[in-house]
């Protein structure tokens, strides 16, 4: 059975006493997860080992970090390496989020170079892809988000696919208040996995955990996250109220 997320993106909030705050609040509020299921926290680089640290002994929670160089290091001021990243106990990294996709250009080809720096350093990229709205609207998201895969992640090898995490984000249903519809999220959920199961086979795609991103919140988490295809979520303002989170948790298959 494929792994169940429910994955927090920090974005650049919080204070570090906040962020431990935070978390500390989760700690104590939080179902336990059982073997199958995990929390995933992708917190600003400057908090990683703390909250590391705070999440020891927490069963099947995760720090994550943001982003990760395409390079490896050298003189790439301002840069995180996957290697820096692995030496500091890094299990995943957001990649391809699509905040930086617009804001600081990560095309396609570099988002090869962030997933591979990552697969090198035994880092698990929770991949992030989805549509603008004007594609949505002439709905053309699916071949959309087929060549986002195809020129990022789809040079992998099956063994390397295996287990492997992807987070749909429609671009208009971020920060928007608007979410896709749990048939929306289905829908594309569908089409990604039929599009690995093309490549890599049935065994590989059915392993693989695709969680939903766009406005989830404790209202609306258990719905999505019910339909077959959706394997929890990539949560952005939601993870920052430790309620809404730990309810978010609750709604995981
Ligand atoms: P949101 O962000 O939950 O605030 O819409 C999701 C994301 O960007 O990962």
């Amino acid at each position: 059975m494929r792994k169940q997320i429910a994955a927090a993106n920090w974005k650049m909030n919080l204070t570090l006493a906040e962020g431990e705050k935070l978390i500390k609040d989760i700690i104590s509020a939080a179902p336990e997860l059982g073997a199958g299921r995990e929390a995933v926290f992708a917190v600003p680089f400057p908090y990683l080992i703390n909250v590391g640290n705070l999440l020891k002994g927490v069963a099947n929670a995760h720090v994550a970090s943001q982003n990760l160089a395409a390079t490896n290091n050298g003189a790439f001021t301002g840069e995180v390496s996957g290697a820096m990243l692995q030496s500091i106990g890094m299990k995943y990294a957001v990649i391809g989020h699509s905040e930086r996709r617009e804001y600081y250009h990560e095309s396609n080809e570099i988002l090869t170079e962030k997933v591979n720096r990552a697969m090198e350093h035994n880092i698990h990229p929770i991949f992030c892809c989805g549509e603008p709205l004007s594609i949505r609207e002439n709905g053309s998201q699916n071949t959309y988000v087929n060549s986002q895969l195809k020129e990022s992640i789809f040079h992998l090898e099956p063994q390397q696919m295996k287990g492997f995490v992807i987070a749909y984000e429609p671009i208009w249903a971020i920060g928007t208040g608007k979410t896709a519809t749990s048939g929306q999220a289905e829908d594309m959920h569908l089409h990604i996995r039929s599009l690995i199961e093309n490549k890599y086979g049935a065994d590989v795609a059915g392993s693989v955990s695709i969680l939903y991103g766009g406005s989830v919140k404790a209202a609306n988490a258990k719905e999505i996250f019910s339909k077959p295809n959706v394997d929890g979520g990539l949560v952005g303002g939601a993870s920052l109220n430790a309620m809404e989170f730990c309810e978010i948790m609750k709604s995981l298959k």
